[in-house]
C-alpha cells in the first residue's frame, strides 16, 4: 500500500545541463587560451609513474594570479592527489578568500592520444563546489584531452547537480 500511495504522489525532478563545445584551443576567448597553455605546462610536470596519465590544471583568480597543479601520484596509490585539488588547494593555501575565475584543464594518457575531453572526477567536482559555493559566484570549468575539443561548463554546479555544501551542515 505504502508503495502505491508514494507512486500516486511521485514528482518528478528533471536536471538539464548545458555545456558548451570548442573546436579547439585557438577558438577559446584569448585569457582562456593563455589559462589552457598554463594548465597544459603544468601537465608535464605530473608525477604520473603508476597510471601513465597526466593531467594539468590551471587556475585564474581575481587579483590577476594563475596558480597551477598537476596530478601527484603514490605508490600507496590513495595517498595521491589529483591535478585539480593541488591546483585550487593551492589556491586556497596561497591566497585565502580570493576569487577564482576561471579553471582550464588538460588530461591524457603518455601512451596513447588523449583527443576526447576529459572532464574533473567526482571527488574534485565536490572539492570545487567548496569555493564556488564560498564566493558566491560561479568558476567557469574548461576541460579537454591533449588535443582536440573543449568543453566549457559556465559553473561546478553545471558538473554537479545536488551538491553537498555546508549549509546542511
Ligand atoms: N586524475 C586527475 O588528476 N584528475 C581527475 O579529475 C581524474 C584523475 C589523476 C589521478 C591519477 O593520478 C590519474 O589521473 C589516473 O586516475
Amino acid at each position: 500500500m505504502t508503495s502505491i500511495a508514494n507512486t500516486r504522489n511521485l514528482k518528478k525532478i528533471k536536471i538539464e545541463t548545458e555545456l558548451e563545445v570548442f573546436e579547439s584551443v585557438s577558438n577559446l576567448p584569448e585569457d582562456i587560451q593563455e589559462l589552457m597553455n598554463k594548465a597544459h605546462e603544468a601537465r608535464k610536470n605530473a608525477y604520473a609513474p603508476y597510471s601513465h596519465f597526466k593531467v594539468g590544471a590551471a587556475i585564474s583568480l581575481a587579483n590577476g594570479e594563475t596558480v597551477i597543479g598537476n596530478n601527484q601520484e603514490n605508490a600507496a596509490f590513495p595517498s595521491g592527489l589529483c591535478a585539480e585539488r593541488v591546483a585550487v588547494f593551492h589556491a586556497g593555501a596561497q591566497y585565502p578568500g580570493v576569487q577564482l575565475t576561471a579553471i582550464a584543464l588538460t588530461a591524457g594518457s603518455t601512451q596513447h592520444e588523449t583527443v576526447v575531453p576529459i572532464p574533473p572526477c567526482g571527488a574534485c567536482r565536490q572539492s570545487l563546489a567548496e569555493y564556488e559555493v564560498n564566493q558566491s559566484s560561479s568558476i567557469p570549468v574548461y576541460f579537454m584531452g591533449e588535443t582536440g575539443k573543449v568543453v566549457k561548463a559556465q559553473s561546478i554546479k553545471d558538473l554537479l547537480p545536488l551538491i553537498f555544501d555546508s549549509s546542511y551542515l
